[in-house]
């Protein structure tokens, strides 16, 4: 049996570490609207306003020494003992540590010497301020005199230039200092000009002392487990004059035996309008006392009412237990629109907490900021985006209708997209472009996928423009119309569609030939002038979601024709040209070669065009996705899951581009891409075989990890990659959080699997499922209705003979089902 870190509480919802020492940190998300927080089981992490390139609030410094350096930290001095809730910094060991991450929230408790410190952290609704409560209880007999110092460091807002342009940052901090009932230090750099925004960090009460210059906190050639302050006993009121600012609270404090004391930190972001920026000098309270960076000179006070009203309202404890309940009490309502109830304890805990947990949190982050996405690569993807929503639009449906209209606003007028947009101006993203011929598609799967949860068509007559050039708006109808022409445009010469630049699989890069060290493949510029790459993966994606774009047509009584025939055309030209004798082909590339076909000596199989072909059931008659899904077990399987492709490549490809440049083993070069397990095992339920399709869900669901050494990251969510069975460390995750993997898992347990399909007619209960399962109920709400249906399954059936349709219908319905 191999150590555990933790376990799961799946009373509280819950993951509790219980061990500081993590195999990588253990991250948690506050924030679900607009203001965001990373956390680690140690207080590392930082927060953001909805961009974290743009709108960075505090610093973070990834892949540093130690690992996860910087966070929220408080320093307790206990006599000559220093010591941190979290463990860290100062690493003292604890004689108790706990770290809950729960839904938006973690509460990271930490006891020495008979003092205990629990600090909660989130991020309250329609709030853009993280809340930390910390309550410090003296468990011992005798009485306590404590030191406390809290820790942030500003980030000057743009993390990008925050990181690099240090000959302009290291000389334009700036803060405040307001002293009175409360004590907030404002993080104020460039206000005085462009910006409108401001960031704060308070404390409900008056301290004695505080910092906000790093190099006077710290000491410049400490580190931050022994700040220099701190180990002085005292804060030295520094101010910030550039270099670093921060914001350091310095609380002295007694408690006798038995007491507790309440310290409520606010850290915040506030936006004014361009006229109401500056105080016009009649301070709004007593006691105050208002330092600034410029002191006499400075003309450009910052008008703080915006921040003013978030520390006054949460200056109790009750207020913060009331909006920390009203969290708690969203997150319930949101996990109450699906639910089940089965033997199988794993299962329930992905279903009902941890899997829907995941896709809120890929829908709010796409793929921007993790411990492994460093929040200045990546805005929104196109693709990923669309994506992501399908697994979140239960949840929150109005905001899943709104990112449709974003996404499609970021479109070119031929149906082409930019394959990123920052969430801050919502504008496509110019240094990565476009060209990656599968994005279009995937509008048409998140719209059609809203559209079956809602009912909405209405959503098909919002006028949405082009590139977001106003005036020129049409129908998001016709966004879908062109989204699927774009790839009949775009046939190659076997009437498969045209790859561009890549397709899901970014890193095949079929006509980027890059023989040079210092371009990026995924920026550089093409050769598709005279290309012959041609994508079995998009081909698949095409029927798939060409079909879905049918069904709404049909269900809008419009007419299909014309686009079924395509979807049939391609299904042809798959047949013809697609099937390598035992699987599908990949691709074709540039000269119109094979990729992916037992001709080639590496790379012989891919798993996307199993998965897409698979799931579309392209070749039925002729036994095709049966006979792929059996080369993919006997290929591309192993204890962890699928790889990607197999045999991994050792060489560099020129002609394949950047998957050849991983080792073997790792990421999209042999990698288990958690991401393209379940377009496998979707298509392994729609070929019936439930026991394989669950066989393949749990070697990849977080609930069943075993060896959380070997796994290294969260044991709660889904990773990006698990190293494939050619990797020197067969099982170890990578890039953890940030997945189409969280939606796409969602999809498969929910709809696939547990089998309850909205659709335009009625909810569609169409299991698949592993012979032993014997029964479940599953609590659906569905626009206005309540389905509660319990499946019966005493004949060990895998699949119903045919599917049961129940009619949509306002209100509260019970079923059973036999199958
Ligand atoms: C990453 C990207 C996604 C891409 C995948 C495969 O997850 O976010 O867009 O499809 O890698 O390359
Ligand atoms: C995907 C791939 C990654 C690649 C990136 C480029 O995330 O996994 O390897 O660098 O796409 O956008």
């Amino acid at each position: 049996m191999s150590k555990t870190y933790g376990h799961f509480d799946d009373a509280n919802r819950e993951y509790v570490i219980t061990d500081p020492k993590t195999p990588f940190p253990w991250i948690n998300y506050l924030g679900n609207e607009d203001f965001f927080g990373l956390i680690s089981n140690t207080g590392g992490g930082y927060n953001f306003y909805k961009d974290a390139k743009f709108r960075r609030i505090t610093r973070y410094r990834y892949n540093s020494v130690p690992m996860d350096s910087v966070g929220r930290y408080f320093y307790i001095v206990d006599g000559a003992t220093v010591w941190n809730p979290g463990w860290k910094p100062c690493k003292t060991p604890l004689d108790r540590y706990e770290c809950r991450h729960g839904l938006n929230y973690t509460r990271i408790t930490g006891e020495k010497n008979g003092v205990r410190a629990s600090v909660l952290h989130f991020v309250p609704l329609g709030v853009k301020a993280e809340i930390q409560r910390l309550t410090l209880t003296n468990r011992s007999s005798e009485k306590k005199c404590l030191k406390l110092f809290s820790y942030a460091e500003w980030c000057l807002w743009n993390a990008a230039t925050d990181g690099e342009n240090f000959q302009r940052n290291l000389s334009t901090g700036e803060v405040e200092i307001e002293r009175g009932e409360w004590t907030a230090i404002y993080h104020k750099t460039e206000y005085k000009e462009r910006r409108d925004h401001y960031a704060y960090y308070s404390v409900n009460c008056p301290v004695q002392g505080y910092d906000t210059d790093r190099e006077t906190f710290v000491g410049l050639y400490n580190d931050l487990n022994e700040p220099q302050a701190v180990l002085a006993g005292h804060s030295a009121d520094s101010l910030a004059h550039g270099w670093s600012p921060i914001a350091s609270h310095y609380i002295e404090l007694e408690l006798a035996p038995g007491e507790s004391r309440d310290f409520i930190f606010v850290l915040g972001y506030a936006e004014n309008p361009q006229d109401e920026k500056f105080e016009n000098h009649q301070l709004p309270f007593t006691n105050y006392q208002l330092l600034t960076s410029l002191g006499e000179r400075d003309h450009h006070i910052i008008n703080k009412a915006r921040a003013q009203e978030v520390i006054r309202r949460f200056a109790t404890v009750e207020a913060v237990e009331a909006a920390f309940a009203e969290l708690n009490a969203l997150w319930d309502e949101l996990l109450s629109k699906y639910h089940v109830e089965s033997s199988d304890e794993r299962m329930n805990r992905m279903v009902n907490i941890w899997n829907q947990y995941q896709c809120m949190i890929t829908f709010c982050m796409s793929r921007s900021a993790s411990f492994f996405e460093s929040g200045v690569g990546r805005g929104m993807g196109f693709r990923d985006s669309n994506q992501d929503l399908v697994g979140f639009v239960h949840q929150i449906p109005s905001r899943a209708r709104q990112r449709i209209i974003d996404i499609a606003s970021t479109q070119f007028p031929d149906g082409g997209c930019y394959h990123q947009y920052q969430p801050l101006t919502k504008r496509g993203n110019n240094d990565i472009g476009g060209g990656f011929n599968d994005d279009p598609m995937w509008l048409l799967f998140g719209t059609t996928a809203y559209i079956r949860e809602t009912g909405d068509m209405s959503i098909l007559d919002e006028m949405v423009p082009w590139d977001n050039e106003p005036g020129t708006e049409v129908s998001l109808l016709e966004h879908l119309r062109i989204s699927f022409n774009h790839v009949v445009n775009n046939l190659g010469p076997h009437g498969l569609p045209l790859i561009g630049r890549a397709d899901w699989n970014d890193c095949l890069n079929l006509n980027c030939f890059s023989n040079d060290p210092n371009e990026s493949f995924q920026t550089t510029g093409n050769k598709t002038e005279g290309s012959k790459a041609e994508s079995l993966m998009i081909a698949g994606l095409f029927v798939f979601c060409g079909r879905q774009f049918c069904d709404l047509l049909k269900a809008k009584n419009l007419p299909s024709d014309t686009f079924e025939a395509e979807i049939e055309k391609m299904c042809k030209a798959v047949e013809q040209f697609g099937w390598d004798g035992e699987w599908y082909l990949r691709a074709y590339d540039y000269y119109g070669n094979k990729v992916g076909s037992h001709e080639n000596e590496e790379g012989k199989i891919f798993i996307e065009s199993q998965g897409w072909c698979g799931m579309a059931r392209i070749g039925a008659e002729l036994g095709m996705p049966e006979k792929a899904l059996d080369s993919a077990a006997k290929l591309l399987d192993s204890e962890h899951g699928m790889v990607l492709n197999w045999p991994a490549y050792t060489t560099y490809h020129i002609e394949l581009g950047e998957q050849s440049t991983y080792p073997a083993g790792y990421k999209e070069n042999g990698g288990i891409f958690c991401h393209n397990n379940p377009w496998v095992i979707i298509a392994m339920t729609e070929a019936g075989r439930g026991n394989d399709a669950w066989t393949l869900y749990k070697k990849i669901a977080p609930a069943w990890i075993e060896n959380q050494d070997l796994h290294k990251v969260e044991p709660y969510v889904y990773c990006q990659m698990v190293a494939g069975k050619e990797a020197a460390k067969p099982g170890e995750g990578k890039n953890s959080w940030l997945t189409g993997t969280a939606a796409w898992n969602w999809l498969v347990i929910s709809q696939h699997i547990l089998g309850i399909q909205p659709t335009y007619e009625g909810l569609r209960v169409n299991p698949c499922i592993p012979s032993d399962l014997k029964q479940y109920t599953v609590t659906r709400k569905w626009r206005d209705a309540e389905y509660v249906i319990t499946l019966l399954n005493p004949n060990g059936k895998q699949t119903p003979d045919t599917p049961v349709i129940l009619p949509y219908e306002p209100g509260k319905h019970e079923y059973t089902i036999t199958l």
